[in-house]
């Protein structure tokens, strides 16, 4: 089954051609963070006018690339949120009008079930898909949420941020040193050649047994330190880099690896941007040789948002019958 999947719903357009959820045929991502970065973050107005005038040559790429011709989908699958509402228009619309014209059905996909799907793509590593049920640590601009999954679309939530998402803490701070944005991939850079114990930050809710993140009071903290100092330089900064992402990913790993043992669970998906994060995914390597979990983290082009998430999602819920109709509207508020 050949699924096309369109993604819309923040900064990136982005189409992709996904067979039997699984294997990636055609992977195309439009990035507008050079836009953005001159603004030092998403103009949601811009974001849409840009996606109008990209979602098209994107979609010919993305069905020339995986080599078969717009006839041969068997459904077209869309994010219709959450997300910036205009952005998420762009895609809706279009995939509609795709639908429509090909008479094709056409799938609505929740952007967080997508990265949750990212799972099941075949990230080229041969390791099998995941089982369930699993717990899902989702980490992304907008989310941090420790998520129990029992099968495709039953999902329970465990645990969530009560403030800011991890990927914002990463672009927030990210601004204050001077990073540009978006932060998160320029402190994970940084962060290599730094010590995590150069700065000493704050790892909030820690002790506590439920399963809740903050990130305000990093932030407040480094906010504080930057105050009363110069911009750190050369190895100042990666330092101070390392001790914000040490603090980070500390309290990631240690709520993920108490909801595995509360839940009794084995087996831990990790998805959304910044899954990307390099000292986040040495960490998890690490507790799950200690604690003998499977440890399920697809490839960074598929941790950012992407459409083969999108596909792969759409294909899952297609096989358990989900079919929109033409009057589909945009949720920008979508909760999982
Ligand atoms: O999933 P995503 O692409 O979009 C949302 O759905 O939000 O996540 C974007 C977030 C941004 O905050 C970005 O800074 C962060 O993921 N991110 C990273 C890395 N790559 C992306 N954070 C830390 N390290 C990275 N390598
Ligand atoms: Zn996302």
């Amino acid at each position: 089954m050949l699924v096309l999947g369109v993604e819309t719903s923040c900064d990136e357009t982005a189409a992709a051609v996904v067979e039997d959820g699984r294997h990636v045929r055609a992977n195309v991502v439009a990035s507008q963070i050079a836009t953005h970065a001159q603004y030092g973050g998403v103009v949601p107005e811009v974001a849409s006018r840009q996606h109008v005038a990209t979602i098209v040559p994107v979609l010919e790429r993305a069905v020339a690339d995986a080599g078969v011709p717009f006839g041969a989908l068997d459904a077209i699958a869309v994010t219709a949120g959450p997300g910036l509402v205009g952005a998420l228009l762009v895609g809706v619309e279009t995939a509609k009008a795709l639908a429509f014209a090909l008479g094709k059905p056409l799938i609505a996909v929740n952007h967080l079930a997508g990265h949750l799907a990212a799972a099941f793509l075949d990230g080229g590593t041969g390791q099998a898909p995941p089982s369930y049920p699993h717990l899902a640590l989702l980490v992304s601009g907008g989310h941090t949420a420790l998520i129990r999954i029992d099968g495709p679309g039953r999902t329970r939530l465990l645990g969530a941020t009560r403030d800011d998402a991890s990927g914002e803490a990463f672009d927030k701070v990210g601004k204050m040193l001077g990073l540009g944005y978006p932060g998160g991939i320029a402190i994970d850079k940084r962060a290599a050649d730094g010590n995590p114990r150069a700065v000493v930050l704050p790892r909030a809710l820690a002790g506590r047994d439920d399963l809740d993140f903050s990130f305000s009071g990093l932030k407040t903290a480094v906010a504080t330190l930057l105050a009363r100092r110069a911009l750190p330089e050369g190895q100042e900064m990666s330092d101070f880099c390392a001790s914000f992402q040490a603090a980070v990913v500390d309290v990631l790993v240690r709520k993920s690896r108490r909801a595995l043992a509360l839940q009794g669970l084995t087996s831990l998906v990790v998805c959304g941007g910044v899954a990307a994060n390099r000292g986040l995914r040495a960490a998890l390597a690490v507790a799950a040789q200690e604690d003998g979990f499977a440890l399920h983290i697809p490839p960074p082009k598929y941790c950012t948002d992407n459409a083969a998430m999108i596909a792969a999602a759409g294909t899952q819920m297609f096989e358990h019958g989900a079919r929109a109709g033409l009057d589909l509207a945009v949720d920008p508020g979508l909760p999982l």
